[in-house]
């Protein structure tokens, strides 16, 4: 039997329920990451990744091709992006790094997208001035992560319009309010600012081959739940004389909560990149687990990390050697180790991230101008 709050819902404003990633792959009709591809990328990056390894990179539209046109000496841009909604979870990090490691062995440019704007039109109860906000400590912790401003571009929609209006009329010409209604679920009462939406978020997908006048292929790395947006966009690409962009997709870094993914509404679920390490370790200490009731039955039946949230951070983030990971995952079945006892395990392991990272954060501050967008305007093609 079904449950309704098992349903799942998948769509780049809401993300709930049981999430079955193989059904996600079939209706949004993307393609499975394989063992072939993940063959080819190592190949050309020199390098492996562990998110690639343990398939949190699984989903794809066009790597392939992209990766042809890479080696036939025809590089690509990354575009990614964030919502600036309100802080930045440690879960938002796990694919921007992930994005940091393509860009560094690609060697190729950024384009990072601030939707502001997209947050105020979904969100009312943000004021301009939250969205804003966000907008500067979401950059802070993007920054954190060591990008280097010669090949990072960070747009942020509101200040930077002019330069991405041209491409939006040519975008919003071509798509029609049936398409983003059946795409997005959009109806008569979504704001005029949601259903424009799409338009500006396709924008970054063209504009290097805009600004410098030659059609650049390009590749999104995203959650999976904005695949809707790239399909809209794939759609009027060659209409407009430009590729379609190619997207590598992940799954969601889950809550400290039993299933879904973090949320910000609530605080508990999430360790926020601003909480204080102290507050940060209590909301470990209270996250859901995989284990039984009693200690007795742990030791004889063992746990079970397959549902366990803790377990989720080390496999996304803190435990990138699979040979941690495997140890740690036998631990658990095994009945080795108490819930209580793997927690004071991830506890010390957050905190010192956290410090490590507050401590960047703070150093980019006086850098942030250095990435902006604005710079890009000087490059236009007369
Ligand atoms: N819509 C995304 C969000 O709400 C933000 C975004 C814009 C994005 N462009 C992107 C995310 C490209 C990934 C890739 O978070």
């Amino acid at each position: 039997m079904s449950d309704e709050k098992d349903e799942m819902i998948v769509t780049p404003f809401e993300v709930r329920g049981i999430l079955d990633y193989d059904r996600l792959i079939e209706e949004f009709g993307t393609q499975r990451i394989n063992k072939k591809l993940k063959e080819r990328i190592y190949k050309i990056a020199g390098d492996r990744h562990f998110l690639l390894e343990r398939d949190l990179f699984f989903s794809h539209r066009d790597l392939d091709w992209v990766l042809n046109e890479y080696e036939k000496k025809n590089p690509f841009i990354i575009y990614t992006g964030r919502g600036p909604s309100g802080h930045t979870h440690i879960g938002h990090l796990v694919p921007w790094m992930f994005t940091k490691w393509f860009q560094d062995r690609m060697k190729t440019r950024l384009y990072f997208q601030m939707t502001n704007d997209e947050k105020y039109f979904f969100n009312a109860h943000l004021s301009l001035e939250d969205v804003k906000r966000y907008t500067y400590e979401n950059t802070l912790d993007l920054l954190a992560l060591g990008f280097n401003p010669e090949d990072t571009y960070i747009i942020q929609d509101i200040e930077h319009i002019g330069l991405l209006y041209e491409i939006a009329v040519e975008v919003a010409r071509k798509v029609t309010f049936s398409t983003v209604k059946a795409t997005f679920g959009f109806d008569n009462s979504t704001n005029i600012g949601s259903i424009w939406h799409p338009a500006i978020q396709a924008v970054p997908a063209f504009l290097h081959s805009w600004i410098y006048g030659r059609n650049t292929p390009c590749i999104i790395p995203c959650a999976i739940d904005q695949d809707p947006f790239w399909r809209v966009t794939r759609d009027v690409a060659e209409k407009l004389g430009y590729y379609k962009p190619a997207s590598i997709q992940c799954m969601f870094v889950p809550g400290l909560k039993e299933g879904g993914k973090m949320s910000a509404s609530d605080p508990m679920s999430a360790v926020f990149t601003t909480d204080t390490p102290k507050a940060a370790k209590k909301k470990v200490m209270a996250a859901f687990t995989g284990g039984r009731t009693t200690v007795e039955e742990q030791r004889r039946l063992g746990a079970n990390p397959d549902i366990c949230s803790v377990f989720k951070y080390y496999n996304f983030l803190f435990m990138p050697d699979n040979k941690d990971l495997a140890d740690i995952e036998h631990k658990c079945r095994s009945g080795e180790i108490l819930c209580g006892e793997c927690k004071q395990i991830l506890a010390p392991m957050m905190m010192e991230f956290l410090e490590k990272h507050q401590a960047a954060r703070e150093e980019v501050k006086d850098r942030v101008e250095d990435f902006s967008a604005s710079r890009l305007r000087d490059d236009i093609r007369k």
